[in-house]
């Protein structure tokens, strides 16, 4: 990989996963990012867009283009997670003066073809929110899942162990036909579910420490997490935290701290009942209507923990 194009719902894990794209440290190469895209997602359209471009300007990297994508799914009502992002997704952070960070011209999934089209072979999609702009994309170029080298998707509960509704994670949940129509149609794709999240918890210290640096987007985030807890003290006061969006970027970033992956087709229900959003894993490769997808169980604590840090 050479290239990466961002493609998130900020979010407070999605804001730890851009600085980690987009400022190297020791342990952390930083690829050239061709493209920060935005979905609908953790809250509204607009939000996520402007919760980009003042990332980008407090992070001191205003030179990626950040290009605005689908404002909801495919199909069926939008859902965010404002609850757990506060109503601004950044947990109401206050918004300090930064460089402004222009939007660019022309839809998320336009920018997504054309950055695969500029780096054939060389593109990692890193998809950290709802898959509706990387489905528009392969249906409005169908050579898509040739042309890039890798989909790096956070996303499903492949335990059904949802945190969306009690099967579905938020990500598939909240547009589970894009998301099936990914997994459908792109051949090199890295999965990080739900579980694998939560197999990979952090204490209160491990956590305070990825902000710790005097970096200024540790600064940044730092503040973010701060004004998250005040609003809520139960949330400040968890046992332990998760961190789905910047797990995989870490995942995307340094393939080789996977520890055990396996790789099986995946299937989303995009019905309006139960199965709603709901991962089904053929586990015992039964089909052979889709391409496999490669499913992270575990990566290297350690070496993870380093990449996580800013
Ligand atoms: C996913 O849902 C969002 O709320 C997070 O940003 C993450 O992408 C976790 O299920
Ligand atoms: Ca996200």
């Amino acid at each position: 990989m050479s290239v990466l194009v961002v493609d998130t719902d900020p979010g407070l894990d999605d804001a730890h996963a851009l600085a980690m794209a987009l400022t190297p440290t020791a342990a952390r190469p930083a690829p050239p990012v061709a493209a920060v895209c935005t979905v609908a997602g953790n809250v509204d359209v607009g939000r996520v867009t402007a919760n980009a471009r003042w990332l980008l300007g407090a992070y001191g990297v205003g030179d990626v283009p950040v290009h605005r994508g689908a404002s909801g799914p495919l199909a069926g009502p939008r859902v965010d997670a404002a609850e757990i992002h506060g109503a601004d997704g950044l947990g109401g952070v206050p918004r300090h003066r930064v460089p402004d960070v222009p939007e660019t011209a022309g839809a998320a999934a336009l920018a997504l073809i054309d950055a695969a089209r500029r780096h054939p072979g060389e593109t990692t999609v890193v998809a950290l929110g709802p898959l509706t702009n990387l489905a528009l994309a392969v249906r409005l170029e169908p050579r898509l899942p040739e042309l890039v080298d890798r989909v790096v998707v956070m996303g499903g509960a492949i335990d059904g162990r949802g945190n969306l509704t009690m099967n579905a994670e938020f990500n598939t949940g909240a547009d589970p036909a894009a998301a099936d129509l990914v997994f459908a149609e792109f051949s090199r794709v890295t999965l990080i579910s739900w579980e694998t999240t939560m197999a990979h918890p952090f204490t209160p210290g491990e956590f305070a420490g990825f902000f710790a640096g005097d970096a200024r987007p540790a600064r940044v985030l730092d503040e973010v997490v701060r004004h998250r807890f005040a609003a809520d003290p139960a949330y400040a006061n968890r046992p332990s935290f998760l961190r789905p969006d910047p797990l995989a970027m870490a995942v995307a970033l340094d393939p080789s701290i996977v520890t055990r992956a396996e790789t099986h087709r995946i299937y989303v229900g995009y019905g309006p009942g139960l199965d709603r959003g709901l991962t089904v894993v053929d586990w015992l490769d039964r089909y052979d209507d889709r391409p496999a997808v490669q499913i992270v169980l575990e990566v290297d604590r350690p070496r993870l923990l380093d990449l996580l840090r800013i």
